[in-house]
Order: structure tokens, then C-alpha cells, then sequence
């Protein structure tokens, strides 16, 4: 093919295709002591020769003399090119190859890295010297982040105003459009202003975000004096080279770490300023998500350098819930995981300042399973915890978790525990989770039938642009005047309220809610099967809002990633792709005591639409008055009955069959 691909690039993929894993499926091995053994695949035996080793990364055939690393058992097993070797071990773990020839798309986005790294340099340049970024260096020194770490983080500061990067580019010939594409800047909305463009990233502090290689990929700007009306942080748009669902922040310094680290055990926390506060206290191990709630991908990713986990998450109630879910997560994906549990009210950030590294170390140390974590959490929200309708509901969500363990002693352990802490016993809680295994594979197997994505191939064509991105609802754009003069950079528009964009139409909360839990359905796939037997679609009245679970259901069937599905929409999705980002990075808010699972929460919330629009319709037959028709008197009491049995799902949910049909 003559393709030509960097060495770093397949040192990387050399690195994250564990041999073992990769041999392992296409051959069945068998561990003994330290590597393991197979009947060679290259030549017929009947006692097994052929060896993988694991702390080398090679396999050698004892008995034919074949042996070789990852790329050459692809090649000599499947009878792969060298390239098509590299393609599908770069695929398998999720790095985009980019091939010399590769019509202009590698250098373009070579491009933005430079932009990238270039911008980043800067940023840090101004929060070192600006005369500006006083405040911004006394905020650094009231969080207690300077020193030689956070600059290996390279944090920055991006002055207040509107054309700042705008001048930067100039004096380093690079075009808007460029900028756009990269992300930092954003073009006006205006209809008279449309060539006009914008800072993204305004007086805030800049945190860039390095791929595992160590790339400045994109940016998050946390904003420096709490502000109701701004975001906490404004993070880089999708561009060709951020993909925000994969991005794992702090990775490029900790694997090296976490390869070496006891069981391979990486820290997992919820915002980069704990990564660096870890980092900086000399717990080298610590990453965490980019703005968004972990996925499979991320698993997946982390497998490459991690066995196992620990969660140090927020230990507020949208933390303690995420550290469950995302425990869920990383279990499936054969992942060892365990939770650490910080104060009421802490992170690790607030901890670590607090207490020093020792005490924040022996949490670590002292972490629990999944199972333990649950149970504490869900019965300290119950009433009485004790009453056989807690322990049930307890039992259930905990036997959900459990089956999502790969590992049989794993298994039999996670149950023995649960069966002690509830005092039920063990054999009560086995038969539950054969029940509920069964469920789950049933759905499991319904989704392999549904037609697989295409992992990378297709995430490449889609790859969002800046642009699409550029009309975020929450982005305010600069006062008209800014665009009469040619862009003065110290010009400062702390005042700049004024857009003159429609607001966006309310949104009604049950409607929102349902987005809140709709964004996350590929870890809920029944959410699916409730909504659309119970929620016709036309009973969604904001238009965003009837996109956003179209689209989700759409996904999910098509098993597909929601953002994407979004993005392939175009710009016509634009506003409901950022309004599903930012219900993505808000936890899912808990809005009653029972609500454990999110199928529970989303039949109440059905129910709660459906009795809405039945009491809507009893409210206009009552302003009729004396004048009603027989018809509407019996429709009146039917009304009133069914709002009574619409309390309950158990009773409610036949009153929405019989009602939707009316309303088909
Ligand atoms: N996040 C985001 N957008 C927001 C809020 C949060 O992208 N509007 C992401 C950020 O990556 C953040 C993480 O979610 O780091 C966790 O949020 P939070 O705990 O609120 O922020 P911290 O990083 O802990 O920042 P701080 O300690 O300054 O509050
Ligand atoms: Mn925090």
C-alpha cells in the first residue's frame, strides 16, 4: 500500500493492544503461571507449544518456531498487510490512524493541534505575566494550584474579551475559519454579521485537555468568580481531533503510572481540578471524564492501562448517584471497581487541601465494593430502611449491579455481601438474580440483533464541525459595536448582556426531566420499551425536547451513540445537540425518595404528563359550565376516576393504554 505510519503512532497502538487480549480472541489460551498456552494455530499438535507472554508482548511457538508481537500474529493469523494489521488494532482501541496520503485530512488536522498547542501556550503566558490576570493569578493562589505540577497541566488564562484570540491568530497567519474549526472562537449568529467571530473562551481559566499522547486536544475554561447566569465551565466544541465522549483528562500523565500501579489501578475523579489537586499530592494514578458522564468508551479505552478502579467521586447526592452508574459502567467492561468515600459535601480536591495526601490516600486504601457503597447510599434516603419494602427496593437495584459482573467468584462474593449487609439470605437474593440475569440477556441479545454501528469509520465522516456547534444556547454574543471596530484586543465587554437572540422556548419540567434521563438511555435501553408504549410522541410540546428523544430512541435501536445520531442531523439539531451535552454534563437530578431506577423516574414522570393533560381537558369541559353535553359530563367523572388510579403506575399505566388510543 506504501502507506507510511509514524512510529510513535504504532508504538501507541503496540502499547494499548494487549497481546494477550488480542490472541486471546482468536484462539483460546490458557493461563499458566505467568503466560499462557494454546495449540498453535501455525501448525497441527495436539498438546499445546505455542506460548503468549504477556510481560513481553510476543508469542512463540515452541514447537514450529513461529513467534512474533501483536501486529505479527494479525498478519501471519489472519493474513493481514502490515497497514490493514495496524487499521484494525488502531480500531479495536480507538486511535484514528492518520496515514500520510491521507487526502490532506491528517495534515489539516495537524493544523489544529498546532493551534491548539500554540493558543495553550499562550494562555499560560498571559496567566503568568498579563497585568489582566491578577485576578485570575490570585484565584490560582487561593485554590492552592500553583507550582511546577499545574504547569505541567498547563493551565492558562484566556483574557477578558471578545477578539483577543482573533489577534493572536493574526499575528500567527492563521485564518478565522481555522480558529473556528479549532474550536476557540465562535461565528455570529447576526444576520448582518456573519463574518463576523468571537471569543469562546472569555476571562476564564484555561484548562487544556492532552490525548494520551500528550496533544493539546481542546480546552476547559472554568470561570473565575461564581456567576448564575455563566456556566461553571465552558468546554472546546466537537472538533476533528476532540471528541468529547472519549476524552479521559490527566491520561497522558497517569498511565505510565497506573501500568506500574498495584492491580493496575487507576483514581477516577469527577472534575479536572481534583486530577490536578491528586497529582499535585503525588497520587499520580488519578483521570477523570471531560464534562460528561463516563460511557463504554471510556472503559473501554482505560482497559488498555487499567485492571481495576477506584471512584473518588463528589460525595454530594449527584456524585454518590454517578459513582454508581459509572461503577456499572467499568464492571462491564471487566473492570475491577471500587468506591472511596469522601465526607458529606467534599471532593477530593476540597479533601486533599483539607486533610494532606496521607489521609486522602487511606480512603483510597480503604474503599468499598459497588455493593457495599450502594446499599449505604440507598438506605440512608430511605425512611426506614429496615421495613421489607426498603430492603426490597435496596435488594433489587443491588442484584441490577451485581449481574453486570463478568467474573463468577466475583459474582458469588458481590452476593454474599449484599445477603449480609440486608440480612436476607443468600439463596432468596441467587434466585432474584437468575431472574434478573435472564431479563437483562433477553435485552442484550434484542440489541446484538439490531445493526452494529461502525465504530471509527463513521465517527471520522461525521465529526462535527465547529460550526455546528457555534449557536450553543447559553453562548452570549459580543454588543454590535464590537464588529464596527476592527477587533481592539484589551477591549474588555464585561457588560455585554445584550443579545438580541429570542430566548428559547421554556421547556416544561416534566419534559426536561424526561431529557435528563432520555440523554443516558444506552445505559437504561428500558427506558426504550416505556416511553414508546406510554408517551405518543405529539405529547411532547417543545420541539427540542420531541428531537432529543426521537433521536434517542433512534439510537438506542439503532445502536448507535445519541451526540452522534445528533450530529448527523446537522445544523437544524444544532440546538438540541447542545442542549443534550449540557443535560449530559448536569447529573440527573433526584427528585424523590424512591427513585432508584431510572425506569421508575421516567414512569412518573409519564404519568405525570398524561395526568397533566387529562386535568387540562377536565379543566375545559368544567369552564363550559351548565352547557356541557351529556358526552362531556361522562367524559368528566371518567376523568376524575382516572386521575385517581394515575397516582400509581400499578393502576395507571392501563388508564394510559385505553387514553392513548382515544387520543390515535
Ligand atoms: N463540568 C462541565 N460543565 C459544567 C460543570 C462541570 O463541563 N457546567 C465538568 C468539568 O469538567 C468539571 C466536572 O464536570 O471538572 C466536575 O464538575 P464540578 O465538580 O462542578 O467542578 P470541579 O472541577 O470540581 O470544580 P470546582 O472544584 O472548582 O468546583
Ligand atoms: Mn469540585
Amino acid at each position: 500500500m506504501g502507506n507510511f505510519i509514524p512510529e510513535q503512532v504504532i508504538e501507541e497502538i503496540k502499547f494499548r493492544n494487549d497481546i494477550v487480549e488480542v490472541v486471546g480472541s482468536y484462539i483460546t489460551l490458557k493461563r499458566t503461571g505467568s503466560t499462557y498456552k494454546a495449540c498453535c494455530p501455525f501448525h497441527k499438535e495436539k498438546t499445546p507449544s505455542f506460548n503468549v507472554n504477556p510481560s513481553l508482548q510476543i508469542f512463540k511457538c515452541f514447537g514450529c518456531g513461529e513467534s512474533g508481537n501483536v501486529f505479527s500474529f494479525l498478519m501471519k493469523h489472519q493474513g493481514m498487510e502490515f497497514v490493514t494489521a495496524a487499521k484494525t488494532l488502531a480500531d479495536r482501541v480507538g486511535i484514528s490512524i492518520e496515514l500520510e496520503n491521507d487526502n490532506g485530512a491528517s495534515k489539516h488536522r495537524k493544523l489544529i493541534y498546532e493551534i491548539n498547542d500554540g493558543i495553550a501556550k499562550f494562555y499560560q503566558r498571559c496567566l503568568k505575566t498579563a497585568p489582566g490576570a491578577k485576578l485570575a493569578r490570585e484565584y490560582m493562589q487561593s485554590r492552592k494550584l500553583e507550582g511546577e505540577m499545574a504547569d505541567s497541566f498547563q493551565v492558562g488564562y484566556a483574557p477578558d474579551g471578545w477578539t483577543v484570540s482573533s489577534t493572536w491568530a493574526k499575528k500567527y497567519n492563521y485564518s478565522m475559519d481555522q480558529l473556528e474549526e479549532a474550536g476557540i472562537v465562535l461565528r455570529s449568529q447576526k444576520e448582518n454579521a456573519r463574518n463576523k467571530f468571537y471569543d469562546r473562551f472569555r476571562n476564564r481559566l484555561m484548562f487544556p485537555i492532552h490525548d494520551s499522547q500528550g496533544r493539546v486536544i481542546g480546552f476547559s475554561a472554568r470561570i473565575l468568580i461564581e456567576d448564575k447566569k455563566a456556566p461553571k465551565y465552558v468546554n472546546s466544541p466537537e472538533t476533528p481531533v476532540f471528541h468529547k465522549s472519549r476524552v479521559l483528562y490527566g491520561l497522558d500523565k497517569a498511565r505510565k503510572h497506573i501500568v506500574n500501579a498495584p492491580n493496575r489501578e487507576a483514581v477516577i475523579c469527577e472534575g479536572q481540578i481534583d486530577v490536578v489537586r491528586c497529582h499535585l499530592a503525588g497520587i499520580n494514578t488519578a483521570i477523570a471524564a471531560q464534562g460528561t458522564a463516563f460511557t463504554a468508551d471510556h472503559a473501554r479505552s482505560l482497559k488498555n492501562y487499567a485492571d481495576s478502579i477506584v471512584l473518588a467521586f463528589d460525595s454530594d447526592e449527584a456524585g454518590k448517584k454517578a459513582a454508581i452508574k459509572t461503577a456499572i459502567i467499568f464492571m462491564d467492561a471487566g473492570i475491577a471497581v471500587r468506591i472511596a468515600e469522601l465526607p458529606d459535601g467534599e471532593d477530593p480536591d476540597s479533601f486533599i487541601q483539607a486533610n494532606g495526601s496521607v489521609p486522602f490516600r487511606k480512603l483510597l486504601e480503604d474503599a468499598t465494593s459497588l455493593i457495599t457503597f450502594q446499599i449505604k447510599t440507598l438506605s440512608s434516603k430511605e425512611s426506614d430502611a429496615n421495613s421489607v419494602d426498603a430492603t426490597s427496593r435496596i435488594a433489587n437495584a443491588v442484584l441490577h449491579s451485581i449481574c453486570h459482573s463478568s467474573n463468577a467468584v466475583q459474582k458469588a462474593r458481590l452476593l454474599q455481601e449484599a445477603a449480609k449487609m440486608l440480612n436476607i439470605p443468600e439463596k432468596a437474593l441467587e434466585e432474584d438474580l437468575v431472574k434478573i440475569v435472564a431479563e437483562e440477556k433477553r435485552i442484550a441479545e434484542r440489541q446484538a440483533k439490531m445493526p452494529r454501528r461502525q465504530p471509527d469509520a463513521t465517527i471520522a465522516q461525521n465529526t462535527p464541525t465547529a460550526k455546528q456547534q457555534a449557536s450553543a444556547p447559553y453562548e452570549e454574543e459580543p454588543p454590535p459595536d464590537l464588529y464596527d471596530d476592527d477587533g481592539g484586543i484589551e477591549q474588555s465587554y464585561n457588560t455585554a448582556g445584550t443579545s438580541t437572540q429570542p430566548p428559547p422556548p421554556r421547556i416544561p419540567y416534566d419534559e426536561q426531566l424526561l431529557c435528563e434521563h432520555v440523554v443516558h438511555i444506552v445505559d437504561y435501553p428500558k427506558l426504550a420499551p416505556l416511553i414508546k408504549e406510554y408517551l405518543p410522541i405529539k405529547m411532547v410540546t417543545n420541539p427540542n425536547c420531541r428531537k432529543l428523544i426521537t433521536c434517542a430512541l433512534d439510537a438506542l435501536s439503532q445502536n448507535n451513540d445519541l451526540l452522534e445520531e445528533l450530529l448527523a442531523e446537522g445544523d437544524d439539531f444544532a440546538e438540541v445537540l447542545a442542549y443534550a451535552e449540557k443535560l449530559i454534563s448536569t447529573p440527573v437530578k433526584v427528585t424523590g425518595k424512591r427513585e432508584f431506577l431510572p425506569a421508575e423516574a421516567v414512569q412518573d414522570i409519564i404519568l405525570n404528563m398524561w395526568r397533566n393533560k387529562l386535568d387540562a381537558e377536565r379543566r375545559e369541559i368544567r369552564a363550559k359550565g351548565n352547557t356541557l353535553t351529556t358526552e362531556e359530563g361522562v367524559r368528566r367523572r371518567q376523568i376524575t376516576l382516572d386521575l385517581k388510579s394515575m397516582r400509581r403506575w400499578e393502576t395507571g399505566h392501563d388508564i394510559i393504554n385505553i387514553e392513548r388510543e382515544l387520543l390515535e
